[in-house]
């Protein structure tokens, strides 16, 4: 069959909506027509080419649709099944899977890298070329084929546009509260960087029960919605953001600090932004090959503990559903991330937007 997709041809040329070619679902695989996907940074890593990733490759990672057929050997999906998509599937059986990290698993780390399915062959193609999957999913399309460990079934009531924002900034967000962090109640939050991940953080910070949530950010349009959705103040990036951040804590710096944009510089400053004693938590993507100066003196001397986040330190089989049905009980306000909706057309626009930072989260629509 043919899909209309998102692809990128090579680093720093405009995205391209192409007619691929999409092969049939083959064993352990299934067709998931999509319904919405959202606008997530870490596609434009590799537009930029902080992320280096095999070309032409299908873009969109954050997606959510309906089964709509499955491969042979198919054992825990059916056709009609509403999912959101898991960019990092899990074997169940690896080192990483039985050590409560299922987010780590390395079982499909090389397919996923290479931009292949398990077979170490593309689904996609253009004249008869392979078109990459990015995450192994590749969803700013119309129809992909995905292992079934990368879907994960979701209630049909939770709405497209919000399971999509499960499947990546969502659980990325308010994993590395709730996971990563384990953010306590009557603690001080600081969260660089307001976009879907740092906002959902915010959710996370306030569903944890956080007394001060304090959102930095370089985009002033960002200051409003930050309180919108539940942070308790908002200070404009710059040399005077540690400085606030110390007054707004006592004078000690936040009990947590966490880096949602993915710069050297950024995740310095969230170091300096802890206090002592405090968890620093660098969930943002950082260029592949950049270093960033976070000195063992003053880890040492202040007691500080730095910790990576992948995908939130996400079960995704676990969290999904329990995202989902906080926001069915009204506890997550998941639609609240959502600014602008768009058509696969305009996905440049959308791009654009998104480096702007007038958006909180943007998603791609498609025809039902
Ligand atoms: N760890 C993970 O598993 C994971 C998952 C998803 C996304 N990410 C990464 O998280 C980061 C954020 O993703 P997003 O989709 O929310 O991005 P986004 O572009 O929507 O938001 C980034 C925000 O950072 C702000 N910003 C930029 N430079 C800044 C600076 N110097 N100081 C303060 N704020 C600044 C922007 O104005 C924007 O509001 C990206 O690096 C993305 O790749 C990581
Ligand atoms: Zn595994
Ligand atoms: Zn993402």
């Amino acid at each position: 069959m043919q899909t209309r997709t998102a692809v990128l041809h090579r680093v720093g040329a405009p995205i391209a909506v192409e007619t691929l070619d999409l092969a049939a679902p083959r064993t352990g695989e299934v067709l998931v027509r999509i319904h919405a996907a959202g606008v997530c940074h870490s596609d434009w890593h590799l537009v930029s080419g902080a992320t280096q990733h095999p070309l032409p490759a299908a873009l969109g990672h954050e997606g959510a649709g309906e089964v709509i057929a499955l491969g042979p050997g198919v054992t825990r999906l059916n056709v009609g099944d509403h999912v959101s998509l898991n960019w990092a599937p899990a074997c169940g059986t690896c080192f990483y899977c039985l050590h409560d990290s299922p987010n780590l698993c390395d079982a499909y780390l090389d397919p996923i890298w290479a931009g292949v399915m398990l077979d170490g062959e593309t689904r996609y193609a253009l004249r008869g070329q392979p078109v990459y999957h990015y995450c192994g999913l590749g969803c700013f399309s119309d129809y992909v084929v995905v292992p079934e460990q990368s879907c994960v079934r979701l209630d049909p009531r939770v709405p497209a546009a919000v399971a999509a924002l499960i499947g990546c900034a969502v659980t990325t967000g308010v994993g590395a509260v709730l996971n990563t962090a384990q953010v306590k109640p009557g603690s001080s939050v600081a969260i660089f960087g307001a976009g879907g991940v740092g906002m959902s953080m915010v959710l996370g910070a306030k569903l944890a029960g956080a007394a001060r949530i304090i959102v930095v950010d370089r985009a002033p349009a960002k200051a409003d919605q930050a309180l919108h959705l539940g942070a308790t103040h908002f200070v404009p990036a710059g040399d005077d953001a540690i400085g606030e951040i110390r007054a707004l804590t006592n004078g000690r710096g936040a009990d947590y600090s966490f880096e949602a944009v993915g710069l050297p510089a950024v995740q310095e400053a969230c170091l300096a932004a802890a206090r002592p004693g405090g968890v620093i938590v660098l969930a943002g993507l950082a260029p592949m090959g950049s270093s960033t100066n976070l000195p063992g003196a003053v880890l040492t001397r202040q007691e500080k503990t730095v910790k990576g986040s992948y995908y939130g330190s996400a079960h995704p089989q676990r969290d999904f559903p329990l995202y989902a049905s906080l926001y069915l009980d009204g506890l997550l306000d998941l639609e609240g991330l959502i600014t602008r909706r768009y058509r696969l057309e305009e996905i440049n626009a959308a791009y654009a937007e998104m480096l702007a930072g007038q958006v909180v989260r943007s998603v791609i629509e498609f025809e039902a």
